[in-house]
C-alpha cells in the first residue's frame, strides 16, 4: 500500500506522522474522499474545490491546485490507473506544540491514499436506518475529520443490524452519519438546505441539479421526524453510498421494505448515466 505524504508517494509503513501534529492533538484537518469509475473521478473539481473551501473556512493556509499532479502520480503508484478506486484525502493544520491558537508559519500536514473501491448497493439493496439524536456541533458544514458524532451515532446503526443512523435535531431530519438524505412527498424532492447543519455533498448538488434537468419539483426544507411516515420515498447520497434506497427508517417502512419509489427510481437511472 503506497501513500502520498508531503509530497513523497511511500509505502505507508514508512509513513511516518508527528505526535504533535495537530490532526491526531486537536482533530483540526479537512478531509475528502472522491471515487474514481470508468470515466476517471467522479466530480474531481467539485470535490478538490470544496476541499479549498474547507481549508480556507478554518485558515489552512494550502492551495489544492498544487494536488492535482499529485493526485494522478498517486493513483499510478498504486497500480489503480484503469481501477475502481476511492481516493482519501487529508490536510491537517500541521506539526506544533500543542496550544489551542493557530500557530503561525507552519507547514500544514498533506496525507492521501487511494485504495480499489466497488460501488455498493447499485440495484441490489434497499437500506435500513435507524434515527438517532444529531448531537454533533453547529459546524457540520465543515468537512472535519474530528467525526466522533458520526462515528458514534454509526456505530449505533451497526449494532441495531442497520446501514446508517439518520439524525434528528430539533425535531428535524438533517442528514445520515456519511449521507445526505432526501424524501419524496407528494411528488415533490425534499432535502435540507444546506446550512451549518448539514455536509452540503457533492452528490446532493449533483441531485439538485438532475432533479431540475428531470422537471421534479425540489424542495430545499428540513422533513420533521414526525413527518417521517407521511412520506412516499427516501434515499440517501453519498460519494461511495451514491443513491441508495431507503426501505426502512425507524419505525416506518417503505414499499413493504423490497422494493424501490418511481421518482427514486428514476433519479437513480439519471444518476447511473452521468457516469457512461
Ligand atoms: N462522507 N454528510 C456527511 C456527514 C458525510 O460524511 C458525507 C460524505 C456526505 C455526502 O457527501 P458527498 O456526496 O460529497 O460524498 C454527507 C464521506 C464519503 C465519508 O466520510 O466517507
Amino acid at each position: 500500500q503506497k501513500v502520498y505524504l508531503n509530497g513523497e508517494i511511500i509505502a505507508s509503513e514508512d509513513a511516518n506522522i508527528s505526535v504533535f501534529d495537530r490532526g491526531f492533538l486537536f482533530g483540526d484537518g479537512i478531509y475528502e474522499v472522491m471515487v474514481q469509475l470508468e470515466n476517471g473521478i467522479f466530480y474531481k473539481k467539485a470535490h478538490l474545490d470544496r476541499l479549498q473551501e474547507n481549508l480556507d473556512k478554518i485558515g489552512i493556509d494550502f492551495d489544492v491546485d498544487t494536488l492535482y499532479p499529485e493526485i494522478d502520480a498517486l493513483i499510478e503508484a498504486s497500480g489503480l490507473s484503469d481501477a475502481s478506486c476511492l481516493i482519501y484525502m487529508q490536510i491537517t493544520r500541521g506539526t506544533a506544540p500543542r496550544k489551542h491558537s493557530y500557530p503561525k508559519g507552519i507547514a500544514a500536514s498533506v496525507m492521501m491514499y487511494a485504495l480499489p473501491f466497488e460501488l455498493p448497493y447499485i440495484n441490489t439493496k434497499n437500506m435500513k436506518a435507524i434515527t438517532a439524536n444529531d448531537f454533533r456541533w453547529h459546524r457540520c458544514d465543515i468537512k472535519s475529520i474530528s467525526l466522533l458524532g458520526n462515528i458514534m451515532t454509526n456505530e449505533a446503526a451497526m449494532i441495531a443490524d442497520c446501514d446508517e443512523a439518520v439524525l434528528i435535531r430539533d425535531g428535524k431530519v438533517t442528514e445520515g452519519s456519511h449521507t445526505n438524505i432526501f424524501f419524496v412527498k407528494d411528488s415533490k424532492v425534499v432535502t435540507h438546505p444546506a446550512n451549518e447543519h448539514i455536509l452540503d455533498g457533492i452528490t446532493r448538488k449533483v441531485l439538485v441539479q438532475l432533479c431540475k434537468e428531470l422537471d421534479l419539483p425540489l424542495i430545499e426544507k428540513a422533513i420533521s421526524f414526525d413527518e417521517i411516515p407521511n412520506t412516499d420515498e427516501a434515499f440517501f447520497t453519498g460519494t461511495t453510498t451514491q443513491i441508495a434506497s431507503i426501505a426502512q427508517l425507524g419505525e416506518h417502512t417503505y414499499y413493504d421494505g423490497n422494493d424501490i419509489g418511481p421518482i427514486t427510481k428514476q433519479l437513480r437511472e439519471a444518476f447511473a448515466k452521468l457516469k457512461d
